[in-house]
């Protein structure tokens, strides 16, 4: 197996990195002490030892009240949530008279909040690329629901990329039919990931102002880019951008936020109000005043325990660096895509079979796969998860809620689906082993190995010899 001499003569930039191997060994020793080797950072980054303790010394050193009044314990619990909202416009370097911050319980609660309250009117368009997590394919219901038509971008094989002068042509889609929402107002929504959680594809920014200029509103899903990349909202101006905390910095779990243009926002109606969402609402009277700004989108009380956390913690991916996360996983990828592309059974079959991007350009650092025997069956994923489990390695097997990049790696066609819910139609709730036994077990899913802020070579090298050792 080529060892660290290779890898760094092959990624010198790597060398520059190991302030990294230094935080690791500081922030998050556990690692190390106990065995273990991550590589899901898509399903969820990790945390620096220093962010607990910080938080914890925070929480003992104060006393915070609800901050919906103006007593000294819940102004000082409103003081470091707006603070904290402040450090997210920072981050994110947006203009504060252009961005408001949202707290949600994490991307799927902001990208609900969109789609619910998104007008949505007959004739108008919802357009996304088949590279979606769930929680933005979901939208679609809100759009069907509201008379709105759903169109779907394909991808392109083996990429997994969207074909730019296709996307061109479904920006063309004729929106002057969109007529006004029964709440009022009407839009055309554009929605796509920065980043693929499924193949890892960096898709372009520059299709922001492409669809602005079509007369799009767009959705930029940054939940898997914004952990390793930086996004500069001062340069590119979508107008709604959800994401999860925890996967930027591990620590608090459950705190994610929707990042709006004001602009736009005035375009959203709440399908209805809350607690802390009004300035006024009665009951006799029966009406309701929504507040202005972030309040009238967050429902009741906020998590104004763990949303200092989220300040905490953007202060140390400040400080570590994203350019200097984003080259080691670069570094780190590459690695992974080289010798996973090196195995082969005897029988001359590759074991490994990845989907989309087999370079470091414009991807990041998920790397999605089958692994095949040496008759070119899939080994089933249920199995590799488990004999990872057994040496100490966390990778993620499944669809990781993107069944739409998905259905094109593993080749399943409209067809083959729509056969299969037919026949299902009858039942209620379809449990994912039906599905599977109905597609004839092709969409038994894949493999997930992720790095991320403080992935070293040894966690590549670990994998990759979990991988030899299923090489026949
Ligand atoms: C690209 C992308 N969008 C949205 C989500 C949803 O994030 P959450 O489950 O934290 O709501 C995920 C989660 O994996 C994701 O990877």
């Amino acid at each position: 197996m080529p060892s660290y001499p290779d890898f760094v003569s092959k990624y010198p930039a790597y060398d520059k990195t190991h302030n990294l191997d230094d935080l690791r060994e500081r922030e998050y020793g556990r690692l190390d002490r106990l065995g273990q080797v991550y590589l899901d950072y898509t399903g969820g980054g990790l945390y620096a030892d220093s962010q607990v303790r910080r938080h914890l010394d925070l929480l003992l050193g104060s006393v915070f009240g609800n901050p919906h009044s103006s007593n000294p314990t819940s102004l000082a619990a409103t003081q470091l949530i707006e603070s904290a909202r402040r450090a997210v416009l920072d981050f994110f370097h947006a203009p504060p008279d252009e961005y408001i911050v949202v707290f949600t319980q994490n991307a799927s609660g902001a990208l609900k909040l969109v789609g619910e309250a998104y007008p949505f009117g007959r004739g108008c368009h919802y357009l996304l690329t088949f590279d979606n997590h769930n929680s933005v394919n979901g939208i679609r219901e809100f759009a069907h629901a509201k008379g709105a038509d759903v169109t779907y971008v394909p991808l392109m094989l083996p990429d997994l990329r969207v074909d730019e002068k296709m996307l061109a042509g479904y920006l063309d889609l004729g929106l002057a039919g969109c007529a006004p929402a029964p709440s009022g107002g009407a839009g055309n929504l554009f929605a796509y990931p920065a980043q693929s959680n499924f193949s890892s594809v960096l898709h372009p920014l520059e299709w922001i102002e492409q669809a602005h200029a079509k007369g799009w509103d767009v959705l930029l899903d940054a939940a898997a880019f914004a952990p390793t990349n930086p996004l500069d909202l001062s340069k590119w101006k979508p107008d709604f951008v959800p994401l999860s905390f925890y996967k930027m910095f591990g620590y608090p779990t459950g705190i994610g936020a929707l990042i709006a243009r004001k602009s736009v926002l005035g375009k959203l109606h709440r399908p209805w109000f809350a607690g802390g969402t009004i300035t006024v609402a009665s009951v006799q009277g029966g009406k309701y005043y929504l507040a202005e700004g972030p309040a009238g989108f967050e429902d009741g009380t906020l998590d104004y325990l763990n949303i200092p956390a989220i300040e905490i913690g953007l202060k140390h991916l400040e400080a570590v660096g994203l350019d200097l996360i984003h080259e080691r996983v670069r570094c780190l990828t590459g690695w992974l895509l080289e010798g996973l592309s090196a195995l082969r059974h005897s029988s001359g079959v590759p074991l490994a079979r990845v989907y989309g991007p087999l370079t470091t350009e414009k991807r990041g650092g998920a790397v999605t796969l089958n692994f095949f025997d040496k008759e070119d069956h899939p080994i089933d994923i249920r199995l590799v998860e488990q004999a990872a489990s057994e040496r100490g390695i966390s990778l993620r097997t499944g669809c990781f809620c993107n069944p739409g990049a998905g259905e094109i790696a593993l080749q399943i066609s409209q067809m083959e689906l729509a056969a299969c819910f037919s026949q299902q139609s009858h039942i209620q709730r379809l449990t994912y082993d039906d599905f599977r036994t109905c597609i004839d077990d092709k969409a038994s899913g894949a493999v997930r190995i992720s790095v991320g802020m403080v992935s070293n070579f040894e966690d590549v090298q670990a994998v990759l010899k979990f991988a030899e050792g299923l090489v026949e």
